[in-house]
């Protein structure tokens, strides 16, 4: 039986005979009797296991390492007061596995830097065993909040041969021998012969793609894997992160920024409530006063501010910054601190940045100089989701696409959802790692991604 269904429904199983198996988290014995704690990885705590040194193996399953691999048999014994665990007297164990005694996870805390050499080992320990299934509730609970709400889910494609962002920065996929590759009169490298028959890209983002169902279905999401070749060494960036983009028809950027609100609440709410041994972890370990923060931020009303006005309260305030802040250069990682966690102390969404500092398919506002976007930025994560309103206007599109030097002829499929029945649209990309990061308080995008690609760090 799982651990979890144990923990789950002890009391129905008291003074009978259990069956669980699970690898060896701790052991010690003296010379009448021994304890062991167990774990399947379907619940957080272990089961303590009593064996008595009558036991016919007794002795192995004390010489075993940590980390091997049991079958239990025996029968669970009540707790004798609410504090303490209920524990199973061994009456049967078999041995699955033994595990090696240089196991490089024994019991004493190690740093996140050292169990990131460790990749498929580092799941084991408690720490990343709650982040990762933070990770999978999180997932859970998105799907949730859109499918309650009439989204539908499509999948967009990995490969592609646009640049959604038209930042440049996408990993090439080809099967052309890049030694001797076919070229065309020119001397260019002939694209035309590739497996694709054209350049084709992993995707940096869905959002094009998945605006052309927008027309179909009025509400729909992307939530899939994207690729960024960004040479950013830092702890936010990931070559492979995981991306959420709803996009919706009939819709303003307010409309846009209520969604954003609405989910990142309910998301946050659900595996508060669905986790709480593991957020008593990170409360403990990882961030202290997490859960509070997390539980005030349920409850609070999201800020807002123009650029403009964020680029004045900047200047205003009396800091010495790193990069200046000026209007028409992008808010940097220190600028973005400075608001989140000394001005609005919480969430806030900036809005109405410079059209030069944003991507092509922004809403161009009446003043024409700024675009009607929106960045959440959060404490201690930065920004945690992007997005906009897009420009519906045909012409005004090529005119951006024109300024931004990105040829019309590529993106006419994309062009054309103008006009045939464009109506206003927004969305927005939440960066998944990142809502990780923010639920869980790592400080390192490394340390929330199961396998992380960041640059030069291909391992496994
Ligand atoms: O702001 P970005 O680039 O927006 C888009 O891609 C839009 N197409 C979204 C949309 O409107 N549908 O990326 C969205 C979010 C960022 O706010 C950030 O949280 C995350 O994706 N992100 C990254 N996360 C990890 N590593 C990276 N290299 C990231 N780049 C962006
Ligand atoms: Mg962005």
């Amino acid at each position: 039986m799982e651990i979890k269904e144990l923990f789950k429904s002890y009391k129905d199983y008291v003074n009978k005979e259990v069956e669980i198996h699970g690898w060896i988290k701790k052991s010690r014995e003296s010379k009448t009797i021994g304890f062991l704690e167990i774990n399947d990885g379907s619940f957080f705590s272990n089961v303590q296991v009593i064996v008595n040194s009558d036991l016919s193996n007794f002795k192995e399953i004390f010489s075993l390492g940590i980390y091997a691999a049991v079958n239990v048999k025996g029968v669970l014994v009540e707790p004798e007061n609410a504090k303490q665990d209920f524990e199973i007297q061994a009456t049967e164990i078999e041995i699955l596995n033994d595990s090696d005694k240089d196991y490089p996870l024994q019991n004493k805390r190690h740093t996140f830097e050292f169990l990131r050499t460790l990749p498929s080992l580092r799941a084991r320990t408690n720490a990343f065993n709650a982040v990762f299934r933070v990770r999978s509730e999180l997932a859970f609970a998105i799907h949730k909040f859109f499918n309650e709400r009439g989204f539908v889910y499509i999948h967009t494609p990995l490969i592609t041969a646009s640049d959604a962002e038209g930042a440049g920065e996408m990993f090439r996929v080809t099967t052309l021998d890049l030694n001797n590759p076919p070229r065309d009169e020119e001397g260019k490298v002939d694209n035309s012969k590739d497996f694709f028959g054209a350049l084709s890209n992993l995707t940096v983002s869905g959002q094009l793609e998945v605006e052309g169902f927008a027309m179909a279905y009025s509400k729909v999401y992307t939530f899939g894997p994207t690729f960024r070749a960004e040479n950013s060494n830092t702890p936010r960036h990931a070559a492979e992160f995981w991306m959420i983009e709803p996009e919706i028809a009939f819709a303003e950027l307010k409309d846009v920024m209520e969604v954003a609100e609405d989910m990142v609440k309910y998301i946050v709410k659900y595996v508060m409530e669905k986790l709480p041994e593991e957020m008593n972890l990170f409360d403990q370990f990882v961030e202290k006063g997490i859960k509070e923060r997390l539980t005030k931020l349920v409850n609070s009303e999201f800020k807002k501010v123009t650029y403009t006005e964020a680029v004045e309260l900047l200047q205003n305030s009396g800091k010495k910054f790193e990069y200046p802040v000026k209007w028409g250069s992008d808010l940097q990682t220190e600028h973005e601190r400075y608001l989140t966690e000394e001005v609005f102390n919480g969430p806030v969404f900036v809005t109405d940045y410079p059209k030069d500092i944003k991507s092509f398919y922004m809403k161009l506002n009446d003043d024409k100089k700024t675009v009607a976007a929106m960045d959440m930025l959060v404490p201690g994560v930065g920004e945690l989701i992007g997005g906009s309103e897009r420009e519906n206007d045909l012409e005004t599109l090529l005119q951006l696409m024109e300024e931004k030097g990105i040829n019309a002829e590529d993106y006419k499929w994309y062009s054309d959802l103008r006009r045939f029945g464009g109506v206003k649209h927004g969305g927005f990309g939440l960066g998944f790692e990142r809502m990780v990061m923010y639920m869980t308080g790592m400080k390192n995008i490394r340390d929330v991604l199961p396998y992380p690609r960041t640059v030069h760090s291909m391992k496994e």
